[in-house]
C-alpha cells in the first residue's frame, strides 16, 4: 500500500517539473528570498514549492494572486488564485468541478486523484500555480451520463463503491493504471491502487471492475 503519485509536493518533484529549469542553488535562493512563500505558514517543502510556483507563474499581482493557465478536461482555463491554492481547491472552488473529492487533504487517501499530463496525481498535494500550461483531467472529463468511460461502467456493473466518496479518485487512479506497468494478478492491482483508500471496504469489487476493463 505504498503507491507514489507524481503530484506529491516535494522538492524533488518540483525540480523535475516539465518546463521548469531550476538549479538546486536557485531553488534554495527562491525559498530564501520569496517573502510571500515564507509568510504562508507552510512547512519548508510547502514554502519551497510555493516559491517555485511564484517564480514560475511570474509573481503575484497587487492583490497577491497569481495567474495560471491550464487546460482542464480539454478546455482552456485561466485562473487567478492565491499562490497557496492547491490544484484540488482550484478545481473544486474556482472551476466548480466538484467530482474530485477532498478526503484527508494530506495525501493519504487518494480521493482527490486527477490526471496531470496523463499521470495520476494527488491534487491536494500539488499547488495550482505549479501547473501552468498543464493538461488536467478530472472525473467530469472521463465520461458523461449515457456515455460513460469503460472504467466508470465497470464500477457500476461490479458495485465498486458503497458511499461513493472515494469513487472518483478510485476511477481516476484505475484509468491511469491502464497505462502503467502492472502485473496480471489481483494482488498486482491492489498494490497499484494502494494509494486509494476506501473506508467502506469495497476493495474486492473495485479490483473486479479494474480487471474487467484490463481484459477489454
Ligand atoms: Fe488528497 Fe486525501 S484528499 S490524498
Ligand atoms: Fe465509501 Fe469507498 S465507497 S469510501
Amino acid at each position: 500500500m505504498s503507491e507514489k503519485k507524481s503530484g506529491e509536493t516535494s522538492a524533488a518533484d518540483a525540480g523535475n517539473h516539465p518546463g521548469i529549469q531550476v538549479s538546486r542553488r536557485n531553488f534554495l535562493q527562491m525559498v530564501g528570498i520569496t517573502g510571500a512563500a515564507s509568510g504562508l505558514g507552510l512547512p519548508f517543502v510547502g514554502q519551497a514549492a510555493a516559491a517555485l510556483a511564484l517564480a514560475h507563474a511570474g509573481g503575484v499581482d497587487a492583490d497577491g494572486l497569481v495567474s495560471i493557465k491550464l487546460k482542464v478536461n480539454g478546455k482552456a482555463q485561466e485562473l487567478k488564485v492565491d499562490p497557496r491554492t492547491t490544484l484540488l481547491d482550484a478545481l473544486r472552488d474556482h472551476l466548480q468541478l466538484t467530482g474530485t473529492k477532498k478526503g484527508c487533504d494530506h495525501g493519504q487517501c487518494g480521493a482527490c486523484t486527477v490526471h496531470v499530463n496523463g499521470r495520476r496525481v494527488n491534487s491536494c498535494l500539488s499547488l495550482a500555480a505549479m501547473h501552468e500550461g498543464d493538461e488536467v483531467t478530472t472525473l467530469e472529463g472521463l465520461g458523461q451520463p449515457g456515455q460513460l468511460h469503460p472504467m466508470q461502467q465497470a464500477f457500476l456493473e461490479h458495485d465498486g463503491y458503497q458511499c461513493g466518496y472515494c469513487t472518483s479518485g478510485q476511477i481516476m487512479s484505475a484509468v491511469a493504471l491502464m497505462k502503467e506497468p502492472c502485473g496480471p494478478a489481483n494482488a498486482d492491482v491492489k498494490e497499484a491502487m494502494s494509494g486509494n483508500i476506501c473506508r467502506c471496504g469495497a476493495y474486492s469489487n473495485i479490483v473486479a471492475a479494474i480487471q474487467q476493463v484490463r481484459k477489454i
